[in-house]
C-alpha cells in the first residue's frame, strides 16, 4: 500500500507500507482526506521520527468496524487521533488530553499507527466518530485542529468585550480568533510574521486587524489595544511569539499557549513577573470539545472551508511542507488524498 513517509530532514518520500488486518476494537478506515499540521511541519523540519506516516486529521469511510456496531462499511467517519489508556483518573474525568498515555500512540503522530498519509488505517474504536452527511470530508478532516483552537478557548475564558491579540496565523490561531469573537471579543487581532497569512486573517473575517511582528510592534499594540490585550492566545511555539505575547499582554491579563516547542525557548519572564500574567498552556481538547466543533459544522454555526486553501495529492505531499514551511505562501490548510 502506497504511503508518503517521513525519511529525513525535509524529507518525505512515496513509499510502501503494510495494510492494516482486521483487528477488533480497531475500526478499518479507507482515508479520502488528511490534513497537513503545523505540527507536522516540526516533525518534517527534524526529519524524525524517521519512518512516520504523518495525518492525524483525517476523514474517510469505514471498511471494517472492529466489533463497533453502530458503523457499517460505508460510513463516513473521523477520529481522535490520541491514545489515552481509558482508566487513569484523567481518562475517567473526560480529560484524555492529560492523560500520559495519550501521545504514545497517537495515529499519524507515532511510528505504531501509520495516518492519513495512506490509504488505509486502523483506528481504536471507541475514538471514531461519524461524520454528519451535511459535513463535507475536508471539514471533517479539519475537525481535529477545529478542537484544538476550542479548547485554547474555553481555557482563555474570555468576557465579553475584551481585546484579543492572537499571534500566529495558520489554523490554530485561525479557528482561535475565529472562537474569541463567538465568545464575545470586541476586538481581535492577529498578530504574524507572514504579511500574507496576516491579511488572509482579515479577508476570511475571523480578525479585525493585523500586526505585523517584524514591524514596530510594542507601539502597533498600543494602537491597537491602548494598555495592552486582556487575553493572548499563543499559536506559534517559538521564542520570538511567547515574547511578542508578553509584550502585548495588560498587566494582570492572560496568555493561553498553543503553540509547541520541543526545546526549551528564552522568554522575557520578568514582564510575566512584574505584570502579574496568567499564562496557561493548552493541549490538544477533550472529546466532548471535539464532538461539539462537528455539532457546529453540522448545524452551520461555523464554516472551517474557508481555511482550506487546496487538495493535493500523495505526490505533492513534499511540496506541500515545503510551501507551508516557506514563510511566504498565504495557504493555510492543504489537504491531501491520500488516493491521488
Ligand atoms: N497545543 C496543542 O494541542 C496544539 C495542537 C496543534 C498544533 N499546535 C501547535 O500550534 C502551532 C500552530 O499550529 P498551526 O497548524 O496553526 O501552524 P502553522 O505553521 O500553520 O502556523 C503558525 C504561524 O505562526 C507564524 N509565526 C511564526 N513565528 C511568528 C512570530 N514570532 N510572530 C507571529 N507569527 C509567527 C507563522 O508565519 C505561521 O503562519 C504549532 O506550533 C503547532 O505545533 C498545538
Ligand atoms: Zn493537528
Ligand atoms: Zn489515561
Amino acid at each position: 500500500m502506497k504511503c508518503a513517509k517521513l525519511v529525513g530532514a525535509k524529507k518525505i518520500e512515496i513509499g510502501e507500507i503494510e495494510e492494516p488486518s482486521p483487528i477488533t476494537g480497531k475500526v478499518m478506515i479507507e482515508v479520502t482526506r488528511t490534513g497537513i499540521c503545523g505540527s507536522d511541519l516540526h516533525y518534517y523540519e527534524v526529519g524524525q521520527p524517521e519512518g512516520l506516516v504523518m495525518g492525524h486529521e483525517f476523514c474517510g469511510r469505514v471498511i471494517y468496524n472492529g466489533g463497533r456496531e453502530d458503523l457499517n462499511v460505508g460510513d463516513r467517519v473521523t477520529a481522535l487521533p490520541i491514545s489515552p489508556c481509558g482508566e487513569c483518573e484523567a481518562c475517567l474525568t473526560g480529560n484524555p488530553q492529560f492523560c500520559i498515555h495519550t501521545w504514545d500512540k497517537a495515529v499519524g503522530l507515532s511510528l505504531d499507527n501509520p495516518g492519513g498519509l495512506t490509504s488505509k488505517i486502523n483506528v481504536r474504536d471507541d475514538l471514531v466518530i461519524k461524520v454528519p452527511d451535511n459535513v463535507t470530508d475536508e471539514e471533517a478532516a479539519m475537525v481535529e485542529p477545529t478542537a484544538v483552537g476550542l479548547h485554547a478557548i474555553h481555557l482563555a475564558d474570555i468576557k465579553v468585550g475584551e481585546k484579543v491579540l492572537v499571534v500566529g496565523s495558520g489554523i490554530i490561531g485561525l479557528t482561535s480568533a475565529m472562537f474569541a469573537k463567538m465568545e464575545g471579543a470586541s476586538k481581535v487581532i492577529v498578530s504574524e510574521v507572514n504579511e500574507a497569512r496576516a491579511k488572509k486573517a482579515v479577508e476570511l473575517g475571523v480578525a479585525d486587524g493585523y500586526i505585523l511582528a517584524t514591524g514596530d510592534f510594542a507601539q502597533d499594540v498600543q494602537n491597537a489595544a491602548p494598555g495592552g490585550f486582556d487575553v493572548v492566545v499563543e499559536c506559534c511555539g517559538n521564542a520570538p511569539a511567547v515574547s511578542s505575547a508578553l509584550t502585548a499582554v495588560r498587566p494582570g491579563g492572560k496568555i493561553i499557549l498553543v503553540g509547541v516547542s520541543m526545546a526549551p525557548i528564552a522568554i522575557p519572564s520578568i514582564i510575566a513577573v512584574t505584570h502579574e500574567i496568567t499564562m496557561i498552556g493548552a493541549i490538544a481538547y477533550t472529546k466532548a470539545e471535539f464532538k461539539t466543533c462537528l455539532d457546529l459544522m453540522e448545524n452551520k454555526q461555523i464554516d472551517v472551508m474557508k481555511f482550506m486553501s487546496k487538495i493535493v495529492g500523495l505526490d505533492k505531499t513534499n511540496e506541500s511542507y515545503d510551501e507551508l514551511i516557506s514563510g511566504k505562501s498565504d495557504s493555510i490548510k492543504i489537504i491531501v488524498d491520500p488516493s491521488k
